[in-house]
């Protein structure tokens, strides 16, 4: 949520910036803005409502002098409308320091409050030029960014990272961060600052993850870090394991095309080098086995699509470790008084790692004493590093808004941690994990299959489909999560009314939505497992096919018992039951992006959303 970039080097900073704000453009679009020190010494800033293009446009038909310090900033809105005066950057001292914010100052009313007092007058709504203008106060007492930035950052409360350039110190970016992300990138006479790593890895993919409460300067040859408290400090470093070209989109009509076509490629990754003929190994579980036997129960907490992978990743959990499993919203997670203690571990998955409210359950289920393990699709997120491990899905870089291959690498990696967990505890044979870790290596080439055999299927579906006004989403056990992610990716990318729900739930209510024409999706178990699980979907639909829905079935190939009932039937390849979400998501990934381009829609930016939701 918002998207922040500073520079200091040798190159001309406006490019670096723009061409960081559009690597960061998914993390929120209501207005972009940068500013930079000019070569005169003096502070330029232009900032519009829109996206990114229209400061593009703005800066092409206006160009305003460069320079070799500078900042940028991409916006979701929180507090005043997507509106130029609410775009960051805010000014400050005279129009001699600017400043960009990603967070939420809760603050700021008391502090906006005691500033209007003192005489100062604020040109927009956000809480953000509260911290613009005690910064700027700061510096007018000390005529020193670090330390104004020191006098401020324990008088904000709430999250943020912050930036600011001052025109009397060009050559300087100083930044801070609590519970918002910041991260270094280390260049040869250049350094850059950015919420991931997408801002500047293009330039170079060496990195430090800039810890909690930490501000740091960079300037051209260093980088300084301290506490708050002015103590110098360390970042953690790593080197990007993804270069530039994964995160443009060579070639495909949007970001989301591109990465659901990289779903068989995000399982692979996932998988490599952590299944070594036949054996399950994953380097980052080891070391945590006697953990691994002493849990009584698991709380897998996460949200949106997240949650749903961790839904899924019950099932398995539940079958190949026998210990309990329960899976939390994040967001209510922590607002109840949950029963938990030293033998509870909490799962928490999460694409960004930076999702606040994920991000809030494992540092509340921490100091309630529970073990957290994070499951993380970013390098030096935060999330990671507040939980006792991880295990990366690698995914590689998801710029789309909505999720779609880091889902199927989120299940994996459950898949993969129910697998070692099992082996840990004695309750899956080698000769299982062996035959689970086949059947995993499998899907990549399964996944291609159902690329391969349906998408244009289901994008003409979806194209004849364009003025449909509710769809609904129907699946049993591993089917049910399934359906609620088909559900949400529709309602988010389309805009069209959706719901998933439970096939069993639907006589007990939902079934007065049914009416004649009304599309039903369902998610049909393989009959191989169970047959009587089959039968009773099988059931499902005749039932809402006899109130005159139009039913488009994803079953197994070969299931012939579905025919009679189905309008449309999608086909996916034979797999075992608790990996079959792997491949029936896949269809209703491509039917949502499918339906929302027959609609005309951005499908990589939905109105509203941002990809990294970093407040509460
Ligand atoms: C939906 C979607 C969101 C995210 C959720 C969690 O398509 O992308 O529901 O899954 O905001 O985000 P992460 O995984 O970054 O914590």
């Amino acid at each position: 949520m918002c998207g922040i970039v500073g520079y200091v080097g040798a190159r001309e900073s406006q490019p670096v910036l723009l061409a960081g704000l559009a690597r960061l453009e998914y993390r929120g679009y209501d207005s972009a803005g940068i500013a930079v020190v000019d070569d005169a010494g003096k502070i330029e800033m232009r900032k519009r409502a829109g996206k990114l293009a229209v400061l593009r446009e703005d800066l092409e038909a206006h160009p305003m002098p460069d320079g070799h310090t500078g900042i940028g900033h991409t916006r979701w809105a929180t507090h005043g409308g997507p509106t130029d005066e609410n775009a960051h950057p805010h000014l400050a001292d005279d129009d001699r320091l600017a400043l960009i914010h990603n967070g939420i100052i809760e603050n700021f009313s008391e502090l906006k409050a005691d500033l209007i007092a003192e005489g100062y007058t604020f040109r927009s709504e956000t809480d953000s030029e509260v911290a613009a203008h005690l910064v700027g106060r700061e510096y007018r007492a000390t005529g020193d960014l670090r330390t104004a930035f020191r006098n401020v950052v324990n008088r904000l409360e709430g999250a943020f990272t912050l930036l600011a350039v001052h025109q009397d110190e060009p050559g300087v970016v100083v930044g801070a961060r609590r519970n918002s992300p910041l991260v270094i990138g280390l260049g040869e006479g250049e350094n850059f600052l950015g919420s991931d790593v997408a801002a500047f890895v293009e330039y170079t993919r060496s990195a430090l993850a800039v810890g909690q409460d930490q501000i740091v300067a960079i300037t051209p040859d260093a980088v300084e870090i301290t506490d708050f408290a002015g103590n110098p400090a360390e970042a953690e470093p790593f080197e990007v394991s993804w270069d530039a070209a994964a995160a443009e989109k060579g070639g495909w009509s949007s970001f989301m095309a591109k990465e659901v076509s990289e779903e068989p490629e995000a399982v692979a990754n996932t998988i490599r080098g952590r299944i070594h003929d036949g054996v399950i190994s994953v380097p980052e579980l080891e070391g945590m086995d006697d953990l691994f036997r002493d849990i009584n129960r698991i709380i897998i907490t996460a949200c949106g699509t997240a949650a749903y992978a961790g839904q899924v990743g019950k099932y398995a959990i539940e079958q190949w470790t026998r210990v309990p499993v329960d899976v939390e919203l994040a967001h209510e997670f922590r607002y109840r008084d949950p029963v938990i203690d030293e033998h509870t571990l909490i799962v928490s998955i999460s694409q960004s790692g930076e999702t606040m409210d994920t991000l809030m359950a494992v540092k509340y289920a921490r100091e309630h004493g529970a073990k957290t393990l994070s499951i993380c699709n970013t390098q030096g997120a935060t999330i990671p590093r507040e939980s006792d491990g991880v295990v990366y899905t690698h995914a590689g870089p998801e710029v789309a808004v909505a999720s779609t291959k880091a889902f199927v690498a989120q299940i994996t990696a459950l898949q993969l941690f129910a697998l070692h967990v099992g082996r840990v505890r004695g309750t899956v044979s080698a000769a299982e994990a062996a035959e689970h870790a086949r059947e995993l290596e499998s899907l990549p080439a399964k996944i291609s299959q159902v690329l391969e055999n349906e998408q244009a299927h289901i994008e003409q579906l979806a194209h004849w489909m364009a003025d449909t006004r509710s769809v609904l989403f129907l699946g049993r056990n591993v089917g049910f999560p399934i359906a609620m992610e088909g559900a949400l990716k529709l309602k988010e990318l389309a805009y069209i009314h959706a719901e998933g729900f439970a096939a069993g739930e639907l006589k007990h209510g939902p079934i007065a939505l049914i009416e004649p024409g009304q599309p039903v999706f369902v998610l049909v178990p393989s009959p191989r497992h169970s047959a009587l699980l089959h039968s009773k979907v099988v059931s499902n639909i005749q039932e809402i096919r006899a109130r005159g829905a139009r039913v488009i079935v994803i079953a197994e190939e070969g299931d012939a018992a579905v025919l009679p009932f189905a309008d449309e039937v999608l086909r996916i390849p034979l797999a075992e039951p608790l990996f079959e979400p792997i491949l029936s998501v896949v269809p209703l990934h491509i039917f949502a992006m499918g339906l929302a381009t027959a609609k005309g829609l951005d499908v990589d930016q939905p109105r509203n959303l941002a990809k990294s939701v970093t407040v509460e």
